[in-house]
Parts: C-alpha cells; sequence; structure tokens
C-alpha cells in the first residue's frame, strides 16, 4: 500500500513538474530557473533581498482549487496565492521524492522553505497529526528520513534554503510531559530534533527550531523553561552556525501585533504578558539568548487575518470563519523577526471531523471548528475558499 502511493505521488509529482503551466512568464518548464552559480553562503537574515519559492506542489493544490470554482472572479483571485511563497512539509518518508524537483526549480534571489516533520512519536500530545514512526524509531528517523533529505541538500550547495524544525514537538516536552504519550516520545524528540540540526547544518541552509506560539510558551511560566528545552536542542547538536532562532504561529491563529490581544479580557490573561505574537517574540527572544542559543524569530501569518474566532486560546483545528493573513515579507517592523512567512499551507486540512477517524481529535469537534474537514493534510476546499474570502490583504 505505501510504496503503491509513493509511485503515485511520485508519478503525480513529475507530472506537476513536467506541466507546462502557462504563467506570466511563459511555460513553467521554460522558465530554466538558474541557481546561484556559486555557492551560496548565509548569513543575517536570509530572507532579506530573497523571495520565498512557490512551490510546485502548493501551486498544483491550489489550481486544482481554482479549477473547481465556478465564479470566475474567485478562481483568480485564488490562482493568485499559488504565486506566495510557502513552505513544504515533508511530513513522512514518502514526501521525500519532490524535495530535489523542487530544489532544481528554485532560482538565485529565491530561498526554497520547507518544514521537517517526522519525528517518532509525533504530535504527542494531540491525534490529529500522529506520524508514521513509532516511539523508538529514531534509528529510521535518522537514517531513512534525516539522512537522505541531508543528501540532496548537499547536493544543491548553490540554493539557499529556510527550514522550519519540528513543529510543536519541543514546546509538548515543556507543557504535555504529564501525558505518559509525550513522556514517552521525550528522548526521540530531543536526540531526533538535535540530530537533524546537527545534519542539516549547512552554509546555505537557516533553521528555526519551532516554539509553538504566543499561547503556548508564551505563559510566564513556560517562557524560561521553553527557552530552556530548546536552547538544550541546539547545543547538544553542537551550537550549529545555521540556527537563526525559532519559528512561531505555525499553523496558528494569533494576531501580530493586536493590543491589548484576543485572550486579555480572560481571567487568565495576567499570567501572561505574550497577548500576541509580536510580545511573544519580544519576551522568547531573551530568554533564548540567555539559555545561549540565537534568538531570531519566523511568524506564520498564513492563515491569522481575522481574530475573534477561537472559543479557547489552545483552539487549534480549522478555525471557523479564519482568512488568509498578510503575505511572506520581511518588512515586520522587529528587529527580532526575519519575516512574516506562510508555513502551514493553507487550504490543508489541521485534521478530520469524524470522529469514528483514527486520528480523530476532539479539537475537531469544538464548535469553532469547520465540519466537515478531511485529515490533517489533504486538501479541504471549502476551508480554502473560505480563507480566500477572508483573505487580508485580499486577494
Ligand atoms: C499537518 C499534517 C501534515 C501536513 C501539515 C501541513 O500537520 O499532519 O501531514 O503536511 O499539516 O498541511
Amino acid at each position: 500500500m505505501k510504496g503503491a502511493f509513493s509511485i503515485a505521488l511520485a508519478s503525480a509529482i513529475t507530472g506537476v513538474f513536467a506541466l507546462p503551466s502557462p504563467t506570466e512568464n511563459g511555460p513553467i518548464t521554460a522558465r530554466a530557473a538558474a541557481a546561484c552559480s556559486t555557492p551560496v553562503r548565509l548569513s543575517g537574515n536570509p530572507f532579506s533581498g530573497r523571495k520565498i519559492h512557490a512551490n510546485a506542489f502548493y501551486a498544483s493544490e491550489v489550481s486544482s482549487a481554482a479549477a473547481q470554482m465556478t465564479d470566475s472572479a474567485m478562481a483568480s483571485a485564488a490562482l493568485k496565492v499559488a504565486d506566495v511563497g510557502t513552505f513544504m512539509w515533508l511530513d513522512k518518508r514518502d514526501k521525500i521524492p519532490i524535495l530535489e524537483p523542487t530544489l532544481k526549480d528554485i532560482e538565485c534571489g529565491e530561498i526554497g522553505a520547507f518544514v521537517i516533520y517526522d519525528l517518532p512519536g509525533r504530535d504527542c500530545a494531540a491525534k490529529a497529526s500522529n506520524g508514521e514512526l513509532a516511539v523508538g524509531e529514531l534509528n529510521i528517523y535518522k537514517s531513512e528520513y534525516i539522512d537522505p533529505i541531508v543528501d540532496i541538500f548537499k547536493k544543491y550547495p548553490n540554493t539557499a534554503v529556510a527550514l522550519v524544525i519540528e513543529p510543536d514537538s519541543l514546546p509538548n516536552l515543556v507543557t504535555n510531559i504529564d501525558l505518559q504519550s509525550c513522556k514517552d516520545s521525550a528522548s526521540g524528540y530531543r536526540d531526533g530534533v538535535a540530530y537533524a540540526l546537527k545534519q542539516l547544518n549547512l552554509p546555505n541552509i537557516a533553521m528555526y527550531i519551532d516554539a509553538g506560539h504566543g499561547g503556548w510558551l508564551g505563559w510566564n511560566d513556560n517562557l524560561k523553561p521553553g527557552a530552556k528545552v530548546l536552547a538544550d536542542a541546539y547545543k547538544a547538536a553542537g551550537s550549529p552556525k545555521a540556527v537563526r532562532g525559532v519559528s512561531t504561529n505555525v499553523a496558528g491563529w494569533n494576531a501580530w501585533d493586536m493590543v491589548p490581544g484576543e485572550f486579555a479580557d480572560r481571567s487568565d490573561a495576567q499570567w501572561n504578558k505574550a497577548q500576541n505574537e509580536k510580545k511573544y517574540v519580544e519576551l522568547f527572544s531573551p530568554q533564548l539568548r540567555s539559555a545561549g542559543m540565537p534568538g531570531q524569530a519566523i511568524v506564520d501569518t498564513g492563515r491569522n487575518a481575522v481574530q475573534g474566532l477561537r472559543e479557547e486560546w489552545g483552539h487549534w483545528c480549522n478555525v471557523d470563519g479564519a482568512g488568509f493573513g498578510v503575505r511572506p515579507t520581511t518588512d515586520t517592523g522587529s528587529s527580532l523577526v526575519d519575516a512574516f512567512v506562510w508555513i502551514k499551507p493553507g487550504g490543508e486540512s489541521d485534521g478530520t471531523s469524524d470522529s469514528s477517524a483514527d486520528r480523530y481529535d476532539s479539537f475537531c469537534g469544538h464548535s469553532d471548528a469547520y465540519k466537515p474537514s478531511p485529515e490533517a493534510g489533504e486538501w479541504h476546499q471549502e476551508y480554502f475558499e473560505m480563507l480566500l474570502r477572508n483573505a487580508d490583504p485580499q486577494f
């Protein structure tokens, strides 16, 4: 089953790349993507002067979505989403084959963006994104996931790359360590993240370790332990030069600088000064630095255009009423934030609302979650249309 899927996926991808789909500059195949002629050596903000590559995988999801729309104005707005540079999730070994064709497609002046996301016992505090590797399969993570990815990156030293490292994993070790599943996952997360950081430490790569969001590690009591767990992994990896700092709000909903903040009127708000992502970064970054790791950040603004939708800060699944947020930019107004980026590909589901499914998580059944919704990572047409309608700025 798995083999068949992988071949199907690989040929679908080949199809995508061979497809002479017309763009403003002519067919994709004629674009003759030219990487830089000399090795890329990143220093400083890797996004500055570089456009995030709009990968063909997301572009093909978006163009098939547009093809299903009967409203032609909406369809043409939808197609513009395909031009937005987003992160590509390498969320299982079967996705590795899409990495190399994507790297080939990246031009000098662009930066490729990928998410490393396949730890053993993945998503230990929830069910929707449980992964393919079981607790204890760290050797498989290393030899069949990280190592092949590293081998591919090494073939493209002239291409700039940004990586988000393992969303939610280390934050779960701070706040959800009482759960047996997170206890079981803990050492694999620590060692797996350290291994990934060490092996992926290449001159053309910039890495951001995931740090959850303001409503997670932003609580007064979580800031220090959060910074410590990240910095420990960084140091265990030998303090790799390629680590630039952290990613926040990945697949999240928090506003960048809303004041006083969406949940500031709650009785527990006194315990959290990170009521928006800007505040979170300002509080967390110094903690990271004093724990001994770099404290720059990138913030996911892919789906945070609309506030006031969640019943609780912790609700994370397909929030109903959401819209595409600020497009990727280095114009963040904060010296701590390298870029606003789109990490979660808008239109891919966060989790199924089918309560009989194996990976059903009750968060996807809350009244603020869009229903029906397909399995995590699968295309969600109605949700995509909603993000588009509610986009701010509009497309
Ligand atoms: C979720 C899914 C994963 C997908 C990602 C991006 O985390 O579990 O499979 O790649 O979202 O949509």
